[in-house]
């Protein structure tokens, strides 16, 4: 039923059930131990400054320029900078991409978040099935709920999705909704929120799957780029033709929050993306394209070459101290990215609660595990046979490593430790 307020208009009926992000909620708290949002700690601020210094200084040289760039362009980018992400996800993730002739297949949007509800928005229909990792990023989850999309969450472990569990799941939709899934979603580099990463062999399975029952996957590659170790190939570069993967990338974790995510879906998926896109935004600012350019053209390999390593020295200090302070539970083992995920042994403890009542006071911040699981959805059963109802895990957090300093992530969490371990025992 529809919300009405005084005056007789009414509200949708999606804001009668969906909450404002928890995420976004949790950045009014201004404290010490920052484990919150995926918020990048590492920013080149010294290029950046360096870019807009000479932009300035070509903007006054050429009015025109600046005319241009202070303007509308098309919806899906500017060829210049379309060319220039084009040549990085050939060289550098291996895309199989012709840069001469064919950068028109990336196209941009506000955010890779943009992209991500643009492709639901133009793939969901109410009771359509969507297969997605348990626990996933809360950013897909909650906008494939809001349009109607039936989830089938499906089980990971310390390596990501179970592939195993996703031909299950196919199963199982076929047979009790009557419908092959539309999007099998993965996060295939550090995952956000358990920050695992699926080895070639999954990925190849579920190109495999995706091929197998025409599903369209959707590969948000938002860490690829913050990796410590070698990459692991893309599930993109399986698809020589472009027509089974919906490839996201985003600049906000590898260079600046400025709002500009890029993607390579196939030609009849971009069309849909980026009419959906027009409707929403007509185009992302020309300005941070024109910014980014330089930064993609000229200064990411650095940044890159600065940034991963304390990304990485941050990761290892939280792994330490999570391993010499925390109470029993288990955690992952993150390769890149932003996070670990911890989940107690004690299955009525509630990280929610906890937050509310002893971290916040004690200057602490991170995300509890349950927004991370759909708030209506369905999980399979143990025969693998049936769905059932998914239930979050409340005794799980996601702690994210990526704002805070080593100093404050090494205090930090031997406080958060040493609180939960009085806790829990
Ligand atoms: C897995 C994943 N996908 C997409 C996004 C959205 O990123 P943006 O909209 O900043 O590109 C995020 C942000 O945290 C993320 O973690």
């Amino acid at each position: 039923m529809a919300n009405t307020i005084g005056n007789g208009y009414g509200f949708a009926t999606w804001t009668n059930f969906i909450e404002e992000s928890q995420i976004r909620d949790l950045l009014k708290y201004n404290v010490k131990y920052y484990f919150a949002g995926g918020k990048p700690g590492i920013i080149p601020t010294d290029i950046f400054a360096d870019i807009m210094a000479d932009l300035s200084v070509r903007y006054k040289e050429n009015p025109q320029l600046a005319i241009d760039d202070l303007n509308y362009g098309p919806t899906g980018g500017q060829p210049w900078f379309l060319k220039t992400l084009a040549k990085r996800l050939h060289d550098v993730r291996g895309l199989p991409i012709d840069c001469e002739n064919d950068w028109e297949c990336v196209s941009i949007t506000n955010g890779s978040q943009q992209a991500l509800y643009a492709l639901l928005d133009t793939l969901i229909d109410p009771g359509d099935v969507i297969i997605t990792p348990s626990p996933a990023y809360l950013g897909f989850l909650v906008p494939a709920v809001k349009l109607g999309g039936r989830v089938i969450t499906i089980p990971t472990d310390l390596d990501g999705i179970i592939p195993e569990d996703v031909e299950h799941a196919v199963e199982v939709s076929k047979k009790k909704f009557g419908k092959v899934p539309d999007i099998i979603y993965v996060v295939p580099d550090s995952d956000n929120p358990k920050g695992t990463t699926l080895p070639m062999k999954r990925r190849q399975a579920l190109f495999d799957i995706a091929e197998a029952d025409d599903i369209l996957l959707v590969e948000d590659s938002a860490y690829a780029e913050i990796q410590f170790k070698k990459k692991i190939k893309a599930i993109k570069t399986l698809d020589k033709e472009n027509e089974r993967v919906a490839y996201l990338g985003t600049s906000s974790k590898e260079a600046a929050v400025l709002r500009v995510g890029y993607s390579v879906l196939p030609p009849n998926v971009k069309e849909q993306v980026l009419k959906d896109k027009g409707y929403l935004d007509l185009c992302t600012a020309t300005l941070v394209q024109r910014i980014l350019d330089e930064y993609y053209r000229n200064y990411i390999g650095e940044a890159m070459r600065v940034g991963i390593p304390k990304y990485e020295e941050r990761c290892k200090a939280m792994a330490k101290t999570i391993d010499e302070s925390f109470p029993a539970g288990i955690r992952t083992d993150p390769t890149g990215g932003f996070f670990i995920w911890w989940q107690s042994e004690n299955k009525d403890f509630d990280a929610t609660e906890f937050m509310e009542r002893v971290a916040i006071p004690n200057e602490l911040l991170y995300v509890p595990g349950a927004p991370f699981y759909p708030i209506s959805g369905h999980r399979l059963t143990k025969d693998n046979k049936d769905v059932r109802e998914s239930l979050p895990e409340h005794n799980t957090m996601r702690l994210g490593f990526s704002y805070a300093p080593p100093d404050i992530i090494l205090d930090g969490i031997e406080r958060l430790g040493t609180l939960l371990t009085k806790e829990l025992g």
